[in-house]
C-alpha cells in the first residue's frame, strides 16, 4: 500500500493536521489507545493537543497511551528520560490519567519481561488506534536504526552512532547519551491501524523520500511502512522536497 502523503506549508501547520486527526478520533472513540512518539517534531502537536483538552472541552481522561520506546538505563525521573519529556510535555498538562500511559521501564530489572508485558500490555488494551511517529535522519522509527526486521517486536537494541550523535544535543556530551533502548518493533508499529508519521525540515528530506519512494528495506527501516495498509505522512514542504 503506497504511504500517503499531507504536504503543509509549514511546522504548524503539520501540528495542526497531526492533532485534528488525532482528535477526530478521540471525540468518535473517547478511549481511544494512542501510540506516541518523543522527539522535537510531536511538540508542537502535543502543545495543539493540551490547548484543545483545555480550551475545547475535550477530555483525554479515558485515553490508554504507549509510547514507542526508552533509553536503557534511564529511570522515568532522569530529565532525559522520555517518560519525564512525556510527563512534562503532555501528560501532566491535560486531564490524561498517568496510571493509563505506558512508557517502557528503562531501569526495569529484565528487559525482556518489560519488553514481553510492554507487548501483552497493548494487546489487552485492544490494539492502538493510532501512533503518531516522528523520523530519524538515518530512516530509522522509535530506535528501531538500519538493520532492524521488519518482524521484530519490543526488545532491547543498540543505538546507532549517528543517532547518539543527533539526540546528544539534549545532554553535555555523547559520552552521556544511552547507547541502547527499549523500542517498540517495527511489527509491534505496524499492527497499529493508522499510523501518523511526521517530518518537517530539510535535514529529514533525504530520510522521507528514501522511506517513501525506495523499495522496503532495512536500510531504511520506515520503508517499512509502506506494507501498512494505512499509513500517511505529514510533512512540511522542506521535508517533502525531495519528493
Ligand atoms: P526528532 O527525532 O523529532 O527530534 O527529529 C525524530 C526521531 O529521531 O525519530
Amino acid at each position: 500500500m503506497p504511504i500517503k502523503t499531507q504536504i503543509c506549508e509549514t511546522s504548524d501547520q503539520v501540528a495542526h493536521n497531526a492533532a485534528a486527526e488525532i482528535v477526530a478520533l478521540i471525540v468518535q472513540k473517547p478511549n481511544a489507545v494512542l501510540g506516541l512518539a518523543t522527539g522535537s517534531t510531536p511538540v508542537k502537536t502535543y502543545a495543539e493537543l493540551i490547548r484543545i483538552n483545555r480550551e475545547e472541552n475535550l477530555s483525554f481522561a479515558r485515553i490508554t497511551t504507549f509510547n514507542l520506546d526508552e533509553y536503557w538505563g534511564l529511570d522515568g525521573e532522569h530529565n532525559q528520560s522520555y517518560r519525564h519529556f512525556m510527563n512534562n510535555l503532555f501528560f501532566s498538562r491535560t486531564d490524561l490519567r498517568l496510571w493509563n500511559t505506558h512508557v517502557p521501564n528503562g531501569v526495569a530489572a529484565d528487559p525482556d519481561l518489560e519488553c514481553q508485558a510492554f507487548e501483552t500490555k497493548i494487546r489487552a488494551s485492544g490494539g492502538i488506534d493510532l501512533w503518531l511517529l516522528g523520523i530519524g535522519h538515518n530512516g530509522h522509527i522509535a530506535f528501531n536504526e538500519p538493520g532492524s526486521s521488519p518482524d521484530s517486536r519490543t526488545g532491547l537494541v543498540e543505538i546507532a552512532q549517528e543517532t547518539i550523535k543527533a539526540n546528544s544535543r539534549f545532554f553535555n556530551s555523547a559520552e552521556e547519551v544511552p547507547k541502547q533502548a527499549l523500542t517498540a518493533g517495527i511489527a509491534t508499529i505496524c499492527d497499529a491501524r493508522r499510523i501518523l508519521l511526521l517530518a518537517t525540515g530539510e535535514d529529514k528530506a533525504e530520510a522521507v523520500k528514501q522511506a517513501i519512494q525506495d523499495p522496503p528495506s532495512s536500510t531504511c527501516p520506515a520503508s517499512f511502512l509502506q506494507n501498512h495498509p494505512n499509513c500517511t505522512f505529514i510533512l512540511d514542504k522542506d521535508a517533502a522536497s525531495l519528493l
